[in-house]
C-alpha cells in the first residue's frame, strides 16, 4: 500500500486553519477512495482473503472511539443495508468492561483515523487473544492498530492535522460503503449488486463540492444562531440521528457550546424541558421514511420558542428550510449532511474567538486509557 502523506499536503497553504482545509478536501478524499478501490468498469478491489474472512462471519462488531465511533454508527446501516449482515457498534472504552455476548462467528472492524487510540488497541489485543480475525480501517499506514489486526484498509485521506476530525469521518463512511458493496455482492444481495459504489461516491463528491463552495451561508447561520448561545441540539431519526451525534460532537469540541445529538422522537421524554426562547435546534432530514416525524418534532420545539434550522435533502425540502443538500443514495446522505455541520462548528469557534485547530483539553490521538 502507498499512503499519500507528502509533507506539502500537510501544509495549510492559503487556509487560515487546517480544519477548513480538511473540510474542503472531502470531495478529493471521495475521489481518492474511488481511485484506490474501484476499477474503471466500476468493480471493487478488495483483497480476497479479507472477503473470505468477512463472508464467513455471522455478525460484524465495529469498535471505535469519538468521531470514528460515529462513522461506525453509519457503518451499521451500510453493512446491514448492502451486505445484510447483522452489525453491532461499540465504544472501545466500554467494550472491555461490558463485552457483548459474541455470536458464533464474529468479525471485528476497528475504525481509527490515527491507528493509535489506546482504548481501541486494548480491544484488539483482547480479540487477538480470543483468536478472531479483524480489520483496521485507518488513515495511518503501519500504525499500531494496522499492524496488530489481521487486515488493513487505508483511507488515503492525507494527514489530518486539526484535532476535530472531518475528512477521516467521511472517508471511513465511504470506505465502509465500498467494502459493504463488495461483501454484499459476494453474498448475492440485490441491494449490493445494483449499487454502483463508484458512481454513487462520485455523486457524493460533486455534492460535497457544491456545499463547500457555499461557505458564506454557514458563516451567517453560525453568527445568527450559534455565536452567543449557551447550548444547542442536533436532532434526527434513523441515519439522521447518527449524523446528529457527530454534528453535536463537532460543535462542542471546537466551540465549547454544550450540544447534544438527540433522537428527535426522544426529545419529548425529557430533554424538551431544556428548550427556551432562542435555543438552537438543528434538524437533519435526509431519511424519507422519517422526515414527516422529524418535522413534527421541530414543530414541538418551535412552539416552545426554539430557533429551528433544518438541513434537508433536496427531494424532501419544503419552503423555509434553510440548508438544502444535493440528493445522493439514501445510505450515503450522512456524507453530505455532515458538511454544513462541520462548517457551522468551524465558524462558531472562530466567532467565539477560539483556536479551532487546537481546542482546549483535547488531543488528536489519545494513547492513554
Ligand atoms: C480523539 C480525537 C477525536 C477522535 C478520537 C478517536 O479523541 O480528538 O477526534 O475521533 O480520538 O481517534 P481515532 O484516531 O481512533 O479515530
Amino acid at each position: 500500500f502507498h499512503v499519500d502523506t507528502d509533507a506539502s499536503e500537510a501544509e495549510k497553504g492559503a487556509y487560515p486553519y487546517y480544519m477548513l482545509k480538511e473540510i474542503d478536501e472531502q470531495p478529493t478524499v471521495m475521489r481518492s477512495l474511488i481511485k484506490h478501490y474501484t476499477t474503471d468498469d466500476g468493480s471493487v478491489i478488495i483483497d480476497d482473503a479479507l472477503l473470505d474472512s468477512m463472508k464467513k462471519a455471522d455478525r460484524l462488531y465495529i469498535v471505535a472511539a469519538g468521531t470514528s465511533y460515529h462513522a461506525g454508527l453509519v457503518g451499521k446501516e451500510i453493512f446491514e443495508g448492502l451486505a445484510k449482515v447483522p452489525t453491532e457498534v461499540h465504544v472501545a472504552s466500554e467494550f472491555g468492561y461490558n463485552p457483548p455476548i459474541l455470536s458464533e462467528k464474529p468479525f471485528f472492524i476497528f475504525l481509527t483515523q490515527s491507528g493509535e487510540t489506546a482504548d481501541s488497541r486494548q480491544v484488539l489485543a483482547q480479540v487477538n487473544k480470543w483468536g478472531y480475525e479483524s480489520l483496521t480501517i485507518t488513515n495511518v499506514e503501519n500504525s499500531t492498530l494496522s499492524r496488530e489486526a489481521t487486515f488493513t484498509l487505508l483511507l488515503y485521506a492525507g494527514p489530518e492535522i486539526a484535532v476535530a476530525s472531518t475528512k477521516a469521518y467521511t472517508g471511513q463512511i465511504a470506505l465502509e460503503a465500498i467494502l459493504a458493496k463488495r461483501l454484499g455482492e459476494e453474498k448475492d444481495v440485490s441491494a449490493a449488486t445494483s449499487f454502483n459504489v463508484a458512481r454513487e461516491l462520485t455523486t457524493v463528491a460533486n455534492g460535497m463540492q457544491e456545499l463547500v463552495d457555499e461557505k458564506g451561508q454557514y458563516e451567517q447561520i453560525a453568527a445568527n444562531a450559534l455565536a452567543t448561545t449557551r447550548n444547542a441540539f442536533y436532532i434526527g431519526r434513523a441515519i439522521d440521528y447518527d449524523v446528529a451525534q457527530e454534528a453535536a460532537l463537532k460543535l462542542k469540541e471546537v466551540s465549547y457550546v454544550q450540544t447534544e445529538g438527540f433522537a428527535s422522537g426522544e426529545l419529548k421524554h425529557g430533554t424538551i424541558a431544556l428548550i427556551e426562547e432562542g435555543t438552537p435546534v438543528i434538524a437533519i432530514i435526509t431519511c424519507a421514511k422519517t422526515a414527516k416525524h422529524t418535522r413534527s418534532n421541530t414543530q414541538e420545539v418551535l412552539a416552545r420558542g426554539a430557533n429551528v434550522i433544518n438541513i434537508v435533502s433536496r427531494n424532501l425540502a419544503e419552503d423555509g428550510d434553510q440548508i438544502i443538500l444535493p440528493d445522493v443514495h439514501s445510505l450515503l446522505t450522512p456524507l453530505l449532511a455532515i458538511v454544513p455541520c462541520q462548517l457551522l462548528a468551524y465558524y462558531t469557534s472562530l466567532q467565539r474567538g477560539y483556536d479551532v485547530d487546537k481546542p482546549r483539553n483535547l488531543a488528536k490521538s489519545v494513547t492513554v486509557e
